[in-house]
């Protein structure tokens, strides 16, 4: 077993994941609040061994990322409700008895949408039923809000809506008058919008109304098509990096076992991620 002196050592597990935005973010906190750990990427193809590998190494905590998420929560020692809940887990801290796991996404969609206004009875809608859909649904059931979720696949949005208690409307029949009105908080869970892909609408824009709060927690291209049309018709835009940046400070604070000044981690980590961004916007 080697174990590390001077730092954490901490990381960002996936693949592909060479094109995370994670250790940019969270080493930006590190520098700044002189906390004494060092975070990078490393593309993990064969989960359950490379797990034991990191641990043995001296990995303290880890970011698990597209595709691990599911598959890590059946290789952990310890998991919590709601990790198990939402059916994934995103974080991994080493214990005595190997790797914990937890899933600090619902606290970063949470954070991100609140925008100073609480959630509590507000109609949402959550475009998609995967993984990330699963936390968004968990996070804004806890928080109270009315939630609809809608996916392309009946199975899987029904399967979704049903073990959270929501209800449900297949994608292709959004645009029914019925269906669009009311919702004050629409977010978007698919890969559609993702850098590299057709720029397209997951639904139809006459769903956004003035106003609405729109997330996408597609943050690159950090503006979707889909943000871009929203901010077009006057809703409130809220980018995919607020939810990162949001669930990394809670990821920070259970593996350093400690509480970090928030608001000043959340904007240290704000800014570097939108430099970033900016930086490959104009390119
Ligand atoms: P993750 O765990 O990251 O959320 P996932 O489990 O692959 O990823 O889920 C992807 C989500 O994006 C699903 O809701 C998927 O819809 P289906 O269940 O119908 O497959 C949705 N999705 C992906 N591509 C889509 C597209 N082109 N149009 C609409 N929905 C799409």
């Amino acid at each position: 077993m080697i174990q590390p002196v001077q730092s954490k050592l901490l990381a960002v597990i996936g693949h592909p994941v060479a094109h995370s935005l994670s250790p940019l973010m969270m080493n930006a906190v590190f520098t700044s609040l002189n906390v004494p750990a060092v975070y990078v990427a490393l593309d993990v193809d064969d989960l359950e061994k490379d797990l034991q590998t990191l641990a043995a190494v001296g990995f303290h905590g880890l970011s698990v990322t597209i595709p691990h998420k599911e598959a890590a929560l059946g290789l952990v020692s310890e998991v919590d409700e709601t990790a198990s809940a939402i059916g994934a887990v995103n974080t991994l801290r080493l214990g005595d008895g190997g790797w914990q796991g937890r899933n600090t996404d619902w606290i970063g969609a949470v954070e991100a949408l609140k925008c100073g206004a609480p959630l509590h009875s507000r109609k949402a809608l959550v475009i998609g039923a995967g993984g990330a859909a699963r936390a968004v649904v968990y996070g804004l059931k806890r928080e109270g809000a009315l939630v609809t979720v809608t996916n392309r696949t009946r199975e899987r949005g029904e399967a979704l809506a049903e073990s959270f208690g929501c209800d449900f409307v297949l994608m292709e029949t959004l645009s029914e008058p019925l269906d669009q009105t009311g919702y004050e908080i629409v977010v978007q869970c698919t890969s559609v919008g993702l850098e590299g892909r057709e720029p397209i609408l997951p639904v139809s824009d006459s769903l956004l109304r003035p106003g609405m709060v729109v997330m996408d927690i597609v943050y690159r291209p950090a503006w979707t098509p889909l943000l871009h049309r929203a901010a077009q018709k006057g809703c409130r835009v809220v980018k995919g990096h607020e939810m990162l940046l949001h669930q990394g400070i809670a990821q920070l604070e259970w593996w350093l076992e400690q509480s970090l000044p928030r608001a000043e981690g959340v904007q240290i980590m704000r800014n570097a991620l939108e430099k970033a961004l900016s930086n490959e916007a104009g390119h």
